[in-house]
């Protein structure tokens, strides 16, 4: 009896050494592996419903900081940056828009103040599209705007085939409950000859120093929790809807003056939130615009 202990003892403890080993093994090989989030434990990704929680509750902290706008790479004025993005991607006349993770409709509301289209403003939260719903009231809209609470990536789902001229995800694309499945459904919603706009901040290669490596996986680690955010990988992304058949016609770096995140700067500050816990700060991801097509058949 006394010998099976001592064998079981063992047995654990030799277990919990290969644990150890395989932990210290992956976390130097996969910085993911180092800092996985538990609450993403069954998909790897937070569920809609935890970031509709999320916005409800920060919701007056982003008022009050980001203004009618929640972007994080933006010039000082909002109006600048509502009528670049108008331009940049391509919204004209008669479209049929779709602005997926529309915040309190900021960036819509502007393109329908300024254009004959139709647009449809999703957002997964109740207090953002009531927010939304006062705020457009007393404007006057030359467009007409829908404002829509509803997870996007259902509401893509449900789209009639061919329905949108142009789809807009700013700074909210991370929030694609399963981007792989999300493409080809966002490729039936868009005309033949229509576009997917995607501005958001992707990964940065990893540094090849150890301790740079380390703080630019906490600090992605840390932006992710913060914001409930799954933060871009560039290539992946590129990569998930050329496979779904549309063709990347555009990818570059917005061309405004940056605000040195003063907004991003006051929101932390004021929230004590800091991704790099105290370590020098270095740039881990970079803003950047991809346009992709549906091609003409
Ligand atoms: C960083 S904010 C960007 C807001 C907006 N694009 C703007 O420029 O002001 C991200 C937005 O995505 C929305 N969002 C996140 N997941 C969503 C989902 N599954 N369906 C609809 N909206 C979602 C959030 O509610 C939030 O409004």
């Amino acid at each position: 009896m006394e010998a099976l202990i001592y064998f079981l003892l063992g047995a654990l403890l030799s277990l919990m050494l290969a644990c150890i080993i395989v932990y210290v093994y992956l976390s130097k090989y996969d910085f993911r592996f180092q800092y996985f989030d538990f609450r993403k434990l069954f998909s790897g990704r937070f569920k809609p419903k935890q970031v509709a929680v999320y916005y409800d509750e920060w919701h007056n902290e982003y008022a009050k900081y980001y203004g009618n706008v929640i972007q994080a790479w933006r010039p000082a004025s909002e109006d600048e940056l509502n009528l670049y993005t108008l331009n940049q991607a391509g919204l004209t006349d008669g479209m049929r828009i779709l602005d997926a993770g529309c915040g309190y409709a900021g960036p819509a509301t502007y393109f329908a103040q300024h254009l004959h289209a139709t647009i449809d403003a999703v957002t997964i939260s109740l207090i953002q599209n009531t927010t939304a719903k006062d705020r457009i009231g007393s404007l006057n809209l030359k467009g007409s705007l829908n404002l829509i609470c509803d997870d996007y990536n259902n509401w893509v789902a449900a789209a009639a085939a061919d329905t949108y001229d142009r789809v807009l995800f700013l700074e909210s694309f991370g929030y694609a409950e399963n981007a792989e499945s999300l493409a080809p459904k966002l490729y039936r919603a868009i005309k033949p000859g229509g576009e997917l706009f995607i501005k958001d901040f992707f990964k940065l290669e990893l540094p090849e120093n150890s301790f740079d490596r380390n703080t630019h996986a906490l600090a992605i680690k840390n932006m992710d929790k913060v914001y409930l955010y799954n933060t871009l990988n560039l290539y992946h992304t590129i990569y998930i809807f050329r496979k779904h058949k549309f063709e990347l016609i555009q990818i570059k770096k917005p061309e405004y003056m940056f605000d040195e995140y003063k907004v991003v700067n006051g929101f932390q500050d004021n929230n004590q939130i800091d991704l790099y816990e105290g370590r020098p700060k270095f740039f881990i991801v970079e803003p950047l615009e991809l346009r992709f097509k549906k091609p003409l058949q």
